[in-house]
């Protein structure tokens, strides 16, 4: 089952300011107080923050922009084989830097003009009524800490990387921003968590692990896929399905392991009308109406 809630370390705070965020045991930075301090620090700034403020600015240390740095070049460097057109085309308008982590402000700068999307600060989950809903008026609701040194190349968790190299080089072409506005579009539509539900799993398994045909070879267009160095050499092994929005929405996984199943688009143009097309019409009833038909059994 499907909840992002399961990816996100816990975040807990006290009526008197305090913020702690919560590492699992397996987090690489579980053990190191200083990298746990920099957690808390980093997710008060976002709980303390109110939307009529400016966007908050994390003080970065060297070794967080070097890790950064790290694995923006490697990403970069796969991107060249693995990403597909429109994503490598988008991130050469975004242009990230390549030297520092990017503040909130200086992603929503660079994208703003391209797509009108713009980043907003999280501590961690965002419920998903409020993270996916907020698309409609072209907010992307993103973490801002990063991974621990030890490990540069892994993280158990959605950070910065995940956010920026993943989502906001997805957001800067205007075709899957376009699929993004049509998700929270759907979301003021919807009333029942179940729909949501199905909704997130749809877009788990095309804006997170999304592929497409692209000359003969299998590209990615997922953010999820497009942050993970590790998955970025594995996808090509995947059982790949075509687009099936029923079996999307349905389909049971371990969030925690490489995806052994994608669904696979032949064109950008089919993202459009079947994954966007999914969302621009899709209502409370949809999700059992196209069970029904697929012949698909749920609970
Ligand atoms: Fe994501």
């Amino acid at each position: 089952m499907f909840t992002e809630a399961q990816l996100y370390s816990p975040v807990t705070h006290t009526s008197d300011g305090d913020v702690t965020v919560h590492l699992s045991d397996e987090h690489p930075g579980v053990r190191d107080r200083h990298y746990r301090d920099r957690r808390n620090a980093i997710a008060a700034l976002a709980l303390h923050h109110t939307p009529d403020e400016p966007l908050p600015r994390v003080d970065y240390t060297d070794a967080e922009h070097e890790v950064w740095r790290t694995v923006s070049a490697e990403l970069a460097r796969e991107h060249r084989t693995h990403a597909c057109a429109e994503v490598l085309a988008a991130a050469e308008a975004l242009a990230l830097p390549t030297d520092h982590i990017p503040q909130l402000d200086e992603v929503s700068t660079a994208l703003e003009p391209l797509t009108g999307f713009r980043y907003a600060p999280a501590a961690g989950l965002v419920p998903l009524r409020q993270f996916f809903g907020s698309f409609g008026r072209g907010v992307f609701h993103s973490t801002q800490y990063i991974r621990h040194h030890s490990a540069p190349l892994y993280t158990p968790e959605p950070d910065a990387i995940h956010e920026i190299i993943g989502h906001a080089n997805q957001l800067a072409s205007p075709r899957f921003a376009a699929v993004y506005t049509a998700v929270g579009a759907a979301v003021d539509r919807l009333s029942t968590d179940r729909a949501l539900k199905f909704l997130a799993d749809v877009f788990w398994f095309s804006m997170e692990f999304g592929v497409v045909r692209e000359q003969g070879d299998i590209r990615c267009y997922g953010a999820g896929l497009l942050s993970s160095y590790g998955e970025l050499g594995e996808f090509r092994s995947a059982q790949l399905r075509p687009l099936h929005i029923a079996a999307m929405g349905s389909a049971q996984y371990d969030i925690t392991r490489y995806q052994p199943i994608l669904y696979c688009a032949d064109s950008i143009a089919e993202i459009e009308d079947v994954i966007g097309g999914f969302f621009t019409d899709m209502d409370d009833d949809t999700p059992e109406r196209l069970l029904r038909s697929s012949g698909i059994r749920t609970r």
